[in-house]
């Protein structure tokens, strides 16, 4: 080769090394692909053989190439490392019918290496970059959470008192108020706000763990009896009906018995709030060797795809105002955690929710 011939491939290497440079500095973290689709062209356009060459970038997920790949091809290739660790790799094709492995320069194949390192490094940049929005999400989760368990504690101390004192006094007003009179009906309403209120307040210290716990090796199979005597007339008010699976035997399980009743409760009061005319709620518990499962399903209209990740959020309903404080489920949530278990939703087919609480065995 002569050595003008040898200085003009020389400035097409250069070239495309700045222009992979710029490329990457200017890439769009959200459009990848054509960053990379831009880098392939880049490398084509420096080789000797340019319109002859096809360019091919593989990295999962990303496939490109820079033009139609002929059927038999013969090429060089150089890894794509990322975190020294192979993700993929650049190939450079040449038609097999008209070239051989010779045609490639040397000078070609370090462009393709240093193309290659620095391919390496912008996905290392991208995997940094979502590695790092996944961790603010996660803290930023974290402290919203912790935070709202700190406020949540204090305003539920606060209001204890002063509910306790609306209820006492409305109470002896009520004891005072013998006669059925507007009076006496006005009372009862400040007296089931004050209870309704005193239940919100006592969810609240449920959900900031303000609660003392009582976890003793007890049979819950009874537990769950003894609730479900109590939701009995709730569910013949609302018209709905209910079949409980128990195993056999007892189900022993370390567990705060009061608690385990408040998850029973909060869970089969959703479900009869949700439940149509006629609606069947199941309440299953099985035991394997390691778990013991509790599954809780109705008949209503289930939980659409985009409520699902929210449904466990502090605060989150969809019960029309005065129903529900969206509560109910964050408390569920902190007790099935404090003993160790998980609950799960999935939907019941054809219709309907399913909680799944899942307790591991000691
Ligand atoms: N069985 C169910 N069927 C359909 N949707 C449900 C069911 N259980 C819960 N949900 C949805 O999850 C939301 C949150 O439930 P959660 O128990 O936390 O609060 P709530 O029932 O609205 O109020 P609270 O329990 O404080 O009275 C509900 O408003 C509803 O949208
Ligand atoms: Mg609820």
């Amino acid at each position: 080769m002569t050595l003008e011939k040898n200085l003009k491939e020389r400035i097409k290497e250069l070239t495309c090394l700045y222009e992979v440079s710029s490329i990457i500095v200017n890439n769009d973290y959200k459009e990848l692909d054509k960053t990379l689709f831009s880098i392939a062209l880049s490398l084509r356009k420096s080789l000797q053989y340019s319109k002859n060459a096809t360019v091919e970038i593989i990295s999962e997920p990303y496939h490109l190439i820079s033009s139609a790949l002929p059927s038999k091809t013969v090429s060089i290739e150089s890894t794509i490392n990322v975190f020294n660790e192979p993700k993929g790799f650049i190939k450079i094709h040449y038609p097999a019918k008209k070239f051989t492995k010779k045609d490639f320069l040397t000078e070609e194949k370090k462009l393709l290496k240093n193309v290659a390192i620095n391919v390496g490094d912008l996905l290392e940049r991208v995997a940094i970059r979502e590695n790092e929005a996944v961790v603010k999400r996660k803290m930023e989760h974290a402290d919203r959470l912790g935070i709202l368990g700190e406020i949540t504690a204090g305003i539920a101390h606060e209001l204890n008192t002063p509910l306790a004192n609306i209820l006492g006094f409305a109470e002896l007003l009520k004891s005072k108020e013998t006669d059925n009179t507007q009076t006496s009906k006005d009372i009862d309403k400040i007296i089931n706000s004050a209870i309704f209120s005193r239940e919100v307040v006592k969810k609240l210290m449920f959900f900031a763990c303000e609660m003392p716990q009582n976890l003793g090796q007890t049979d819950i199979v009874p537990v769950i009896n003894e609730a479900m005597n109590l939701l009995d007339p709730t569910f013949k008010k609302n018209e709905v009906k209910y079949k409980v699976t128990l195993p056999k035997g007892e189900v022993l399980l370390k567990a705060d018995t009061i608690q385990l009743t408040q998850v029973i409760f909060n869970l089969v009061l959703n479900a009869i709030y949700f439940s149509p005319k006629d609606g069947l709620i199941k309440i299953t518990l099985e035991e394997t060797k390691k778990k013991i499962i509790l599954k809780i399903s109705d008949e209503g209209p289930g939980i659409s795809a985009g409520n699902v990740q929210k449904i466990f959020q502090p605060f989150f309903t969809t019960k029309t105002v005065g129903d529900g404080s969206g509560l109910g489920l964050s408390v569920v949530h902190g007790i099935i955690r404090s003993h160790r278990g998980t609950i799960d939703y999935q939907p019941n087919i054809p219709t309907g929710a399913t909680f799944i609480i899942t307790f591991p065995k000691q």
